[in-house]
């Protein structure tokens, strides 16, 4: 019996009308809303209802692009359409609907918020979190339903040309520091895209490199931070890599989406494609591909069906269920993952309106940018420098003045501002400091991406003797010579799509910094990069500064950290090689430095033995600079390490406690570092390896401890055998580091 019949039955006649028609009111409204529309239904419902609702075609639109950036929705039932975003480090302007070329909008100027791999060098998860929200805000306020970002490859190879993308060498770190990135974003209902998921560990031939590395290797250093991505950040989407592995594309590779995403890890979001990388329809269909994106599309095709339609996952998708070759099985899974998508994203209405280019978002870049910095090199401490003190500065260099927010690959913006590093110096120095700038060497002068150009003239005609000279000729007499160089984001720098020639700095810089060193010895290079580089004038260069690509506010954090007004604090998130061939990837493989034609196999010969798991067994060479150095303007001093038992049961944990003292005159920030190291092992193991770290600020002769706590996790190794993660009893070293070549003690315990 309905309600309103109910009512009649019940009231007498005269009184009954008026309720009747309150009750009538009240029945119509709330509960006939469709329950996809509901937002107070849980999601699982809704998908359910959306998904009995949609007809084969409309399934079939839902699953691939309809432009270069967007998927459609279901117009007929209300459910709006999906849209993407590059990148990991702001919000990309607008292109055309189906062109890379910009579409000339006035109001997409963005934000740019440092790489990841300054981030990364933040060591500091809150930063991560702060990184997300605010960059999840630019992009809801701009439209966005998903934001192609963050990547977590590691780095592999110093060559590698979207390196200043990821988040460094250590599965461990990267891990730690994009789940709090991942909710940061999705906090603003904009799903994360982590990506490239899996093995895109270097740029050339990146369609058709087919990796091939064991899984001991795969599950230890490939992976996990992905995992941690999905199971601990609660990533909505993931992308497929270009490359192959086991010889199917990743794109739709069915050992990692099926089997290890979806199976092992439980993902309930969507798979989308790289732009591109979906190459064969019944793998697409079912491999676990969700979202296809990018398939060499030229545009619409005059005459033909629209280009989209001819999409693996689109016709010839729809063409095989009707010849009843696929049965909708596989189709109801991607559906049911777009429309969650959709439901926690587009169709999410608590989601906010966030905001754009805030002061906020510049105060955000800027933390991380001042925190990113490392601060390699001190030697008598010319560093910081004395603003008040000084007469004259000399800032050589061409990145000094260059823009680095254009250019790059997919991650390149159209920024509303970009401080460059001389703009901060000067604006920092005052007017009481003279600040001179001389070229020292001419790199690259364009500064255009895709149409979005810089706007910037960097011709420049004199020779590189005569910039040399007028370089040197400044820098007799300057207080302090500033050489700001380093890499850049054209090709075969920090660029997508293409990877470095070579471990050493381009365009002679070694040469301009050797004429300095040989006429001032208060010489500081600020090398801007996303990658390692050599650096054979160390030994007469006193202070270096690593400054990554910082973005809108690279000039105000490079001066932050050369004034002092703010303490470096960063730390290295990867080792930094004396030579390429001190790097496991080029001194055994595989790795293969020129295009090809065909499909060309590399082999990761050196298995788990990536970055400091490789240094810290050379009896010979040392890094240059090692993973996790980074010095400070200050002083700590690491006490004895305790720990609170000497035995470890396997359910159970161990904690260890430090003591850490700031023993210098100003405050500053430490980041602590615990290894463990397995002293016996049926396989092979690292020395040590990283499983914890925290960043503590300390004031001046102030002290804090520091507590880890340790889990049979923490001791495990991934026995390829077995097919799990396995901690097998004996003794294990506890290490504490300031760096994983500054080791400032250890405590031992039994695992039982
Ligand atoms: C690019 C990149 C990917 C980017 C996508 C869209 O080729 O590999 O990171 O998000 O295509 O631009």
């Amino acid at each position: 019996m309905r309600f309103s019949e109910f009512l009649v039955r019940t009231l007498p006649k005269a009184g009954g009308v008026l309720f009747l028609s309150a009750a009538a009111a009240v029945a119509a409204y709330p509960q006939d809303k469709p329950v996809y529309l509901d937002g107070t239904k849980p999601i699982e419902e809704r998908v359910e209802d959306a998904l009995g609702r949609m007809t084969l075609e409309e399934k079939i639109k839902v699953i691939h692009a309809q432009s270069k950036f967007s998927s459609r929705g279901v117009p007929r039932l209300g459910i709006p359409e999906v849209w993407t975003t590059d990148g990991p480090h702001g919000i990309r302007s607008e292109v055309y609907w189906d062109e890379w070329n910009q579409a000339g909008w006035t109001n997409d100027s963005c934000v740019a918020f440092p790489a990841l791999t300054c981030l990364a060098a933040t060591w500091n998860t809150e930063l991560a979190h702060l990184y997300g929200k605010s960059i999840g805000e630019e992009a809801t306020f701009r439209g966005k339903d998903m934001l192609l970002g963050p990547g977590v490859n590691i780095y592999r190879s110093p060559l590698n040309g979207r390196n200043f993308e990821y988040m460094g060498e250590d599965p461990y770190l990267a891990g730690r520091m994009v789940v709090p990135y991942v909710q940061g974003v999705q906090e603003n209902g904009v799903a994360a895209c982590v990506k490239h998921y899996a093995l895109n560990n270097h740029e050339i031939n990146r369609h058709r490199t087919n990796v091939i590395v064991d899984d001991r290797t795969l599950y230890e250093i490939y992976l996990p931070a992905f995992k941690a991505a999905v199971q601990e950040g609660g990533a909505w989407a993931i992308m497929g890599s270009y490359n192959l592995y086991r010889d199917q594309h990743c794109c739709h590779n069915s050992y990692l989406l099926n089997d290890i995403l979806k199976g092992e890890w439980g993902y309930d979001g969507v798979v989308v494609s790289d732009w591109g990388g979906t190459h064969d329809t019944d793998q697409a269909i079912r491999n676990g591909l969700d979202m296809e994106f990018g398939t060499g599309t030229d545009g619409l095709r005059s005459g033909a069906r629209n280009a989209y339609d001819s999409y693996h996952m689109a016709f010839p998708y729809l063409e095989k269920i009707r010849k009843g070759e696929v049965g909708t099985e596989e189709l109801d899974d991607k559906v049911r993952r777009v429309l969650r998508l959709m439901f926690r994203t587009s169709m999410n209405g608590d989601r906010g309106f966030g905001s754009f280019c805030s002061e906020e978002h510049y105060a955000a870049a800027r933390a991380i940018g001042d925190e990113g910095i490392v601060l390699l090199k001190n030697e008598g401490n010319i560093l910081p420098v004395d603003f008040g003190s000084v007469e004259k500065i000399l800032v050589v260099g061409e990145n000094a003045v260059k823009m680095m927010t254009v250019g790059g690959g997919s991650s390149s913006l159209k920024v509303e501002r970009e401080i460059s590093p001389l703009d901060g110096i000067r604006e920092r120095a005052g007017s009481d400091v003279e600040v001179v700038y001389a070229r020292g060497y001419i790199g690259d002068v364009t500064g255009e991406y895709n149409g979005v150009t810089s706007g910037q003239d960097l011709a420049d005609t004199r020779s590189a003797d005569e910039l040399i000279a007028e370089a040197v000729a400044q820098a007799k007499d300057a207080d302090y010579v500033i050489f700001i160089g380093g890499l850049n984001k054209s090709k075969h720098q920090d660029c997508e799509d293409s990877d470095r020639k070579g471990l050493g700095l381009p365009y002679d810089q070694d040469r301009v910094i050797e004429a300095l060193a040989a006429v001032n010895d208060r010489l500081v290079v600020v090398n801007i990069s996303g990658n390692a580089v050599a650096m054979p004038w160390i030994e007469e260069v006193p202070a270096v500064l690593q400054a990554w690509f910082i973005g809108s506010e690279a000039g105000h954090s490079i001066a932050d950290v050369l004034s002092g007004d703010v303490n470096p604090s960063g730390k290295l998130p990867f080792t930094f090689p004396a030579r390429l061939e001190d790097c496991p990837a080029h001194l055994l493989g595989e790795y293969c430095g020129e295009p090809v034609k065909d499909t060309v196999d590399i082999e990761y010969k050196e298995g788990i033995f990536v970055g400091y798991r490789w240094t810290d067994r050379q009896k010979k060479t040392k890094p240059l600079f090692a993973f996790g150095h980074g010095l400070s303007y200050t002083e700590f001093e690491y006490g004895k390490p305790t720990t609170d038992s000497s035995t470890m049961t396997s359910d159970g944990h161990v904690t260890v406690s430090v003591d850490i003292t700031n023993a210098g005159q100003r405050a500053g920030k430490e980041i602590v570092q615990l290894y463990i190291a397995d002293r016996k092992s049926s396989l092979p193991r690292p020395v040590k390896e990283l499983k914890g770290f925290e960043k503590i600020l300390l004031q001046p002769g102030e002290t804090k401890t520091v507590t880890f706590t340790i889990d049979v996790d923490d001791l495990s190794f991934f026995d390829p055998e077995k097919h799990e993660w396995v901690a097998e009893p004996g003794r294990f070293d506890a290490i504490v580091a300031a760096a994983a070549d500054d080791v400032r003690g250890s405590v031992s315990f039994e695992l039982k």
